[in-house]
């Protein structure tokens, strides 16, 4: 389509880009020493007298190559760590991981966690844990629930600021556009934060230059299928689009199948720009069909136990412990890849 970005551009980025570090988040624990909280015991006696923690974890699905990154770095350290894992699949069903928690509850599991799929909903079983003593921890994703008693911690990304950081790249792209640049987006699942968090942060951005218009937006489920049935879609109703904004490399994968079935060039005639950072969508980023992609790292496991083990042990907990993470440019991209744990 018409408004390439130039060469020049990409360069400029590359060279700011080379300059950043990419890494793992900090540390998850505070030794602080503090007294537990009340009603925020280990119900399981056996690992507050020093034997096995016994976790329940409830996992949002298998929908996408960050998700089941994610579960192997969960399951591998928890047996790293001794930790009995209880692992549940919600199948990216709320009410399944509502069952699934209601279910650790009777079981007496020492700590629960889990990475909700939606934000909302979940006061109710949340308080149940609490007044059972069993202490929650959010992985990933976080909820919207008012009252912050109701977890520990929340260990994961700062989904707006990767929506921002996608945001940036384009606003720089595209700074000096005489024409309206038309953007479509492929949003994840419905109502979860990742979803709610990455338009926010993009949307904020791309409002400094009003030629960057996004034409059209809807959910790909952060599924591979899905996106690629949505982009179809949005080819048939637009004839004239510039880019492609993914909340995620699995439906960025999807859309240029669609992009590719329909007779155009991924990463050229529409220039896209996904999350994630997984090994399939770094390989179709060294390939030139991903222009940017906006690291998300799912290696959430080793932090996990870490503050699994605190928690149980009656340390003090930072409340929200952000993980640290980078975007990847084509070129970035090529480098990176021989090296990439997931
Ligand atoms: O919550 C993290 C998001 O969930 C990842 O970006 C996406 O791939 C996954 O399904």
């Amino acid at each position: 389509m018409k408004k390439r970005f130039s060469a020049a551009a990409f360069a400029l980025t590359l060279a700011a880009l080379l300059v950043s570090a990419c890494g793992n988040g900090g540390t998850a624990v505070n030794n602080g020493g503090s007294e537990k909280p009340a009603g925020q015991d280990s119900a399981n006696t056996g690992a507050a007298g020093g034997g096995t923690i016994t976790m329940g974890f409830s996992q949002v699905g298998a929908e996408s190559g960050w998700r089941s990154a994610n579960t192997k770095s969960i399951q591998e350290s928890a047996k790293d760590a001794g930790i009995d894992l209880k692992f549940s699949d919600a199948q990216q069903k709320q009410e399944n991981q509502i069952k699934a928690i209601r279910s650790f509850i009777q079981q007496k599991v020492d700590v629960i966690a889990f990475s909700p799929v939606v934000e909302s909903g979940w006061d109710t079983v949340l308080k149940e844990a609490k007044d059972a003593g069993i202490p929650v921890i959010l992985t990933d994703r976080a909820v919207d629930s008012a009252d912050k008693s109701l977890y520990r911690t929340f260990i994961g990304s700062d989904f707006v600021e990767e929506g921002r950081k996608a945001g940036r790249w384009l606003v720089e792209q595209y700074k000096d556009a005489a024409e309206d640049i038309n953007i479509v987006e492929l949003q994840g699942t419905t109502g979860s934060a990742p979803a709610n968090d990455r338009k926010a942060g993009f949307e904020e951005i791309i409002a400094e230059n009003p030629k960057l218009k996004v034409i059209a937006s809807q959910t790909g489920d952060f599924t591979r299928a899905k996106g690629k049935e949505v982009m179809q879609a949005f080819l048939k109703a637009h004839k004239d689009i510039d880019v492609l904004y993914a909340h995620n490399d699995d439906m960025a994968l999807g859309a240029i199948q669609a992009i590719e079935a329909a007779g155009l060039k991924p990463g050229e005639d529409i220039v896209i720009i996904s999350v994630d950072a997984v090994k399939d969508g770094m390989q179709a980023a060294a390939d030139g069909k991903i222009n940017f992609i906006v690291e998300c790292n799912p290696l959430l496991g080793p932090q996990l136990m870490e503050a699994v083990k605190a928690v149980v042990e009656g340390k003090e907990v930072e409340p929200r412990i952000v993980t640290n993470e980078t975007t990847f440019t084509s070129e970035e991209a090529k480098a990176a890849l021989p090296t990439r744990e997931y």
